[in-house]
């Protein structure tokens, strides 16, 4: 019996410590409009509770990955969040 705890115990923590890392983001994933829809819903109530909703411009694809990298775990974006965001600001970053 104890060794059946440790091994559950030790087993758990192994799946913890090798859980999947968020910020995963790399380029887009998503294009369908439906999760546009929900990226910028996301986006619009998620991103202006510590400043100002910034502006999709501001950044290129490359630069939003950063930018959201460093973001999306303040505003606890999930990682599927994360990604809808992503693709809605890369949707409507270029003019
Ligand atoms: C918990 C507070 C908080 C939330 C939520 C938050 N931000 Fe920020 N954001 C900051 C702070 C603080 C700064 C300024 C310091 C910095 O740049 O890290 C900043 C700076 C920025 C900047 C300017 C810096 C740059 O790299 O261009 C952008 C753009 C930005 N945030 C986008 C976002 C987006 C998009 C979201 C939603 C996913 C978001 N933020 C959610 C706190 C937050």
């Amino acid at each position: 019996m104890k060794k059946v705890v440790l091994s559950i115990i030790l087993g758990s923590a192994f799946m913890v410590s090798c859980g999947p890392k968020s910020t995963a983001v790399t380029g887009p994933k998503f294009s369908s409009a439906e999760h546009l829809a929900q990226g910028k819903t996301v986006f619009e109530n998620s991103c202006n509770r510590c400043h100002k909703l910034p502006d999709p411009a501001k950044h290129d694809d490359q630069g939003w990955i950063k930018t959201l990298s460093r973001m999306a775990p303040k505003a606890k974006l999930s990682d599927e969040q994360h990604q809808m965001v992503y693709d809605y600001l890369v949707s409507v970053n270029k003019k």
